[in-house]
Parts: structure tokens; C-alpha cells; sequence
């Protein structure tokens, strides 16, 4: 996974998230634009949790010069595979980097016995459909995508547009 790949005039790799990169992760998610909504599980303490249970599925893309340009969680159920976050800095797409991200978060819920990887995407995030299914994803029309918030007071502030997003 470590290897150095070089696209256009970039020279990057695939690594492990560790907790160092957050700063720069998290500027990757706010900078990405609709397609991503940051959550309060994207907080370090969020991110922390979810590296002790598959921190081999969250993975960073870093050049040479040690920025991180592309990032992806990905998760393992037991059941389901899940992709979360997969995000470029701008001047880095086209490259092939989200793709390699996801080949790579594949690879690694293929080895932990995954047979099927779901993901979610906004209906208005055209690249990131067409990237989807330039890899081989496609659309599940049947499926109504539903979700509660378990945090103490997230349906209190969710109830309130002002504070939407948060
Ligand atoms: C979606 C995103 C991750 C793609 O990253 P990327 O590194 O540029 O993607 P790749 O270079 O691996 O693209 C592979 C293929 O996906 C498709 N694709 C990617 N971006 C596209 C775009 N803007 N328009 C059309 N097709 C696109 C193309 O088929 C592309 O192959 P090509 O470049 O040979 O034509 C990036 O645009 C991004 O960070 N968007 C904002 C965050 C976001 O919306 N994330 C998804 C959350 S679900």
C-alpha cells in the first residue's frame, strides 16, 4: 500500500490515518464542497473511536512533501463493508487518487471476509456518482437510506435550521 505512484507531476502513496493527519484531514472534508457533511463523529475523539476498531480501512493519501490529499474511512460491520469520506484537495483530482483509495479500501474488506460494500451519496454529487460507478458501483433505486441520531441532544438541534449541519 505504501508504494510511491507518480500521476501527472505528483508523486504521492496510500498509508494509514493516523491522529496527526487530523488537521489536514479535516480541512480535506471541509474544503470538499455539499457532497461531504461534517458530522460530530469527525471530531478527534470521533475519529480516535473508530481507530480502535479497523484503522486499517482508514487511509490517507500523502506526496512526497508529506501533504495529505485525499482521504477515505473505511468501515467493516461484520456484515457490510461501508465507505465514508472519501475526499481530494482540489488540485489533486483527476489523478486517480480516489480511485486508488477505494481499490485499496476494498482490498483490505475483501481480506476481512466482506462480499458487499455500500456507500452513500448525495443525489447532487455528480462526480463523486460518476466515480462510483466508473468503479463499478451502481445505483440501489429500491432503497430508502434512513438514520437516527443517538448523540443526547442531536434531535433537539437538528429540529432547529440554524443549527443544521452542525
Ligand atoms: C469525488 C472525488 C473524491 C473524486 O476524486 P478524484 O481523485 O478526482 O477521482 P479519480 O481521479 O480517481 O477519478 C476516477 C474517475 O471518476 C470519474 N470522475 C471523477 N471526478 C469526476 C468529475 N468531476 N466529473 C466526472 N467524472 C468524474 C471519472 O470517470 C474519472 O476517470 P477519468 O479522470 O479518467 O475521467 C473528488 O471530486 C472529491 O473530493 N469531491 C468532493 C468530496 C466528495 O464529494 N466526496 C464524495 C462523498 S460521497
Amino acid at each position: 500500500m505504501s508504494v510511491w505512484r507518480t500521476s501527472i507531476s505528483t508523486q504521492w502513496r496510500l498509508r494509514r490515518f493516523v491522529m496527526a493527519d487530523y488537521d489536514q484531514v479535516a480541512a480535506l472534508w471541509s474544503e470538499a464542497g455539499d457532497g461531504l457533511q461534517i458530522r460530530p463523529s469527525d471530531q478527534p475523539e470521533g475519529l480516535a473511536l473508530k481507530l480502535t476498531r479497523d484503522s486499517d480501512l482508514f487511509l490517507v493519501a500523502e506526496t512526497t512533501a508529506g501533504l495529505v490529499v485525499g482521504v477515505i474511512v473505511g468501515a467493516w460491520d461484520g456484515r457490510r463493508g461501508w465507505l465514508h469520506h472519501l475526499a481530494v484537495h482540489r488540485a489533486f483530482r483527476r489523478q486517480g487518487i480516489a480511485t486508488a483509495l477505494v481499490a485499496a479500501t476494498e482490498e483490505a474488506l475483501r481480506a476481512k471476509g466482506c462480499l458487499k460494500v455500500n456507500l452513500l451519496v448525495q443525489k447532487a454529487n455528480a462526480s463523486a456518482i460518476h466515480l462510483y460507478r466508473s468503479l463499478g458501483y451502481s445505483d440501489m433505486t429500491s432503497i430508502c437510506a434512513m438514520g437516527k441520531e443517538l448523540a443526547p441532544d442531536a434531535n433537539e438541534a437538528a429540529a432547529q435550521p440554524a443549527a443544521l449541519g452542525k
